[in-house]
């Protein structure tokens, strides 16, 4: 059993969070979605200041919330990889530091691994191996989880993440940042068939589509060409529940699609869901009823456990302790890194 210290800085959520194995014992979120808003986006600077003022007090309200002291602590961890290096640089250090001077051993998780991870909190009883559709502002992912630090990544998106598609869409509708619960809030007025589509399938040059990879581009520029002529037409104010209600449909569908494909063909009768998107109400009720259709067990972090926080790196950490990995004073933030190579980040194990 091993209780985790746990950091996310890797964006704009300064986050701390005490994990036991797969107990979430205490998760505190400060968002900066608020301070980012003014310039539609996220600046890495400005990410990289605040995460230095507000990461002290989320770690403080952690430990209290969780009412554990240092020598409960097993070990301390920190996410070092992707993300905006600057915002991840001020997690790693201070985790490496606690690390060094409460004397415990120091653990860099990759973000993406903390994803999949948030769906043991929801589900202890989950076992790999199963599929993980990966959704989040920078990714789209189909990942075959087989253990551990074991990935095998079976479909990605060509272009734009279905977390960016969002905030794009979001963005050329005049919604605001972050786009994704803007689109899903509206979406749940409108009719997801009022206009439709492209699902956005990638060609093979033998013929056909492929079956897992999803592109988000082709969809992004038809909502773009689509508002621009009702805007033409004179249509004002814009139909914009059903606009969001059309594309949202449209991205969950073929995520969807993808998905069965997938568990079908690989034999994988769990699927998991994480990252900011499987948030969303639409993918939620297509993946649920895919399930009943396809006599798949789907399973969904709870939403505050979708969008990042250091519960999911936490419970991550947790199962890496437990296994002897441990990372080295050296490890540095990376802005990518495959999540095939994950062990990268752990010094192999001594042999007994
Ligand atoms: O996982 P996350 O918090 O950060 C990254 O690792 O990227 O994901 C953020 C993304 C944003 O693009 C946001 O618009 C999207 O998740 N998102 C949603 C919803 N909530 C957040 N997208 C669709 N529906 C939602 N309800
Ligand atoms: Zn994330």
């Amino acid at each position: 059993m091993a209780t985790v210290l746990a950091l996310e800085t890797s964006c704009d959520e300064t986050a701390a969070a005490i994990v036991r194995d797969r107990t979430l014992l205490s998760s505190v979120v400060a968002s900066q979605i608020e301070i980012h808003r003014p310039y539609g986006g996220i600046v890495p600077e400005v990410a990289s200041r605040h995460h230095v003022v507000t990461l002290g007090d989320s770690i403080s309200a952690a430990l209290t919330q969780a009412g554990v002291g240092w020598n409960d602590i097993d070990g301390v961890a920190a996410t070092c990889t992707p993300g905006l290096v600057g915002a991840l640089m001020v997690g790693l250090t201070a985790g490496k530091t606690l690390a060094m001077v409460r004397q415990k051993p120091f653990l860099g998780v990759h973000h993406l691994e903390g994803h999949i991870y948030a769906n043991y909190l929801a589900s202890p009883d989950l076992q790999p191996p199963y599929l993980c559709l990966l959704v989040s502002g920078g990714h789209t992912s189909l990942i075959y989880v087989k253990g551990c630090g074991q990935y095998q990544t079976l479909g990605q998106t060509r272009d734009d993440a279905a977390g960016e598609a969002f905030d794009k869409v979001a963005r050329l509708m005049g919604l605001g940042y972050p786009g994704g619960p803007v689109i899903d809030r509206l979406a749940q007025q409108g009719d997801p068939k009022a206009f439709p589509l492209p699902e956005g399938n990638i060609s093979l040059p033998t013929g056909g589509f492929h079956p897992y990879d999803s592109s988000f581009s082709g969809l992004k520029t038809a909502m773009l060409r689509l508002v621009e002529k009702l805007r033409a037409e004179g249509i004002d104010p814009l139909p914009v529940a059903d606009l969001a209600a059309s594309f949202q449909a449209t991205v969950a569908r073929s995520l969807t699609r993808r998905v069965v494909a997938c568990a079908r063909d690989y034999g994988l009768s769990t699927v998991a869901v994480g990252g900011g998107v499987a948030a969303n109400s639409g993918l939620r009720h297509h993946l649920q009823q895919a399930a009943t259709d396809h006599d798949l067990r789907v399973i969904f972090p709870p939403l505050s456990l979708c969008t990042d926080n250091a519960a999911m790196i936490g419970c991550a950490a947790a199962d890496h302790l437990n296994q002897g990995h441990r990372s080295g004073p050296e490890l540095g933030p990376r802005s990518r890194l495959d999540l095939a190579q994950v062990m990268d980040l752990y010094s192999p194990i001594p042999r007994p």
